[in-house]
């Protein structure tokens, strides 16, 4: 595996050192700490294009001011024998200068320079406790997309919103990579894989586990419910989901911040569910664990 840290070595990488004709490459962009989950969007890369290149990167843009970058967590030796492990041709880790030459102040005000902004969309769930976190997703997408100019790009479902938010960009600016999205990978137990979950005592994770158990029952409701012809009412699902929850928010371990039933398309919020409708049930709960002292937000869903 090559391991190149700035653009133009990518470039020569991709003009020079593989022949193009007639043969893909594959993307997966990361901030690194890797784990099954991402691993699960490499392989699908590996197995469907001629060559694979992932990025690690931690993207000033896209933390407040108040979520500490530094604190983000890093392996790179881990990552580095993960990738070789799945036959990866290059990893891209490039420097923060590398990607911003003009800097980024942290002060959001004061910052200049190109951003790329998908309105509407970003503006919802994880964008009102985050603003300007997709701002920065959809710029430092974009600036690796264009550095690599790969056929192919691959997104969990886990962050489904980035995805919604990036497939808009993708199809409204004329991108020429292609998106697919891989279903999210879980542990034993349903929880969904995440960097963050490295905060949590074992207790919490097991207590974690709950939260894909209150979406998994709101999705037997509606699959129950609607194979019988009739819609669903979104109160009902909700009041399901929180009931499920309710041990756990009850001793102030769990924080809900949202619960969402949206149109997978638009993200708007709908009053009921019918047969014919796409949607996305989807959460952010901040899991307040005394063991480990952390506040630990995590987010999850369900695509049906
Ligand atoms: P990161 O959090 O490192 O995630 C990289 C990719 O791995 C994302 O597409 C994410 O959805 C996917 N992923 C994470 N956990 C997963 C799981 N349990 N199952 C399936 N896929 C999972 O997302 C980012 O980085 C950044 O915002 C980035 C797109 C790299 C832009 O900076």
């Amino acid at each position: 595996m090559k391991i190149l840290h700035t653009i133009q070595e990518v470039v020569q990488w991709r003009t020079t050192t593989i022949d193009r004709r007639g043969k893909t490459i594959g993307f997966v962009p990361t901030m690194g700490c890797l784990h099954n989950g991402h691993a699960t969007l490499i392989k699908q890369s590996v197995n469907n294009n001629d060559f694979t290149a992932v990025s690690i990167f931690v993207n000033p843009s896209q933390f407040a001011p108040d979520e500490d970058l530094d604190q983000y967590p890093r392996t790179p030796d881990k990552d580095i024998e993960l990738l070789e492990s799945l036959n990866v041709d290059v990893l891209f880790a490039p420097s923060a200068k590398e990607m911003y030459p003009q800097g980024i102040p942290l002060d959001i005000d004061q910052q200049r320079g190109p951003f790329v902004s998908v309105l509407g969309v970003s503006e919802m769930l994880e964008g009102k406790t985050r603003p300007n976190f997709f701002r920065g997703v959809t710029t430092v997408v974009t600036k690796l997309f264009n550095i690599v100019m790969a056929d192919n790009a691959y997104f969990g479902q886990k962050d489904i919103q980035q995805y919604i938010v990036l497939n808009v960009m993708v199809k409204e600016l004329f991108v020429n990579t292609k998106l697919t999205m891989v279903p999210i990978v879980r542990n034993d137990s349903g929880l969904a894989l995440s960097s963050r979950n490295k905060y949590l005592s074992a207790e919490y994770v097991t207590m974690a586990s709950n939260i894909y158990r209150g979406l998994s029952l709101a999705q037997t409701t509606i699959t129950d419910i609607i194979a019988t012809g009739s819609s669903v009412n979104r109160d009902a699902l909700l009041q399901q989901i929180k009931t499920v929850w309710e041990p756990y928010t009850a001793t102030g371990d769990f924080k809900i911040d949202y619960i969402s039933i949206a149109d997978f398309y638009t993200l708007n919020e709908l009053d009921t569910v019918g047969p014919n409708d796409k949607i996305v049930i989807s959460c952010a709960v901040n899991v307040l664990d005394k063991i480990s002292k952390n506040t630990v937000r995590l987010i999850d869903n369900i695509v049906m």
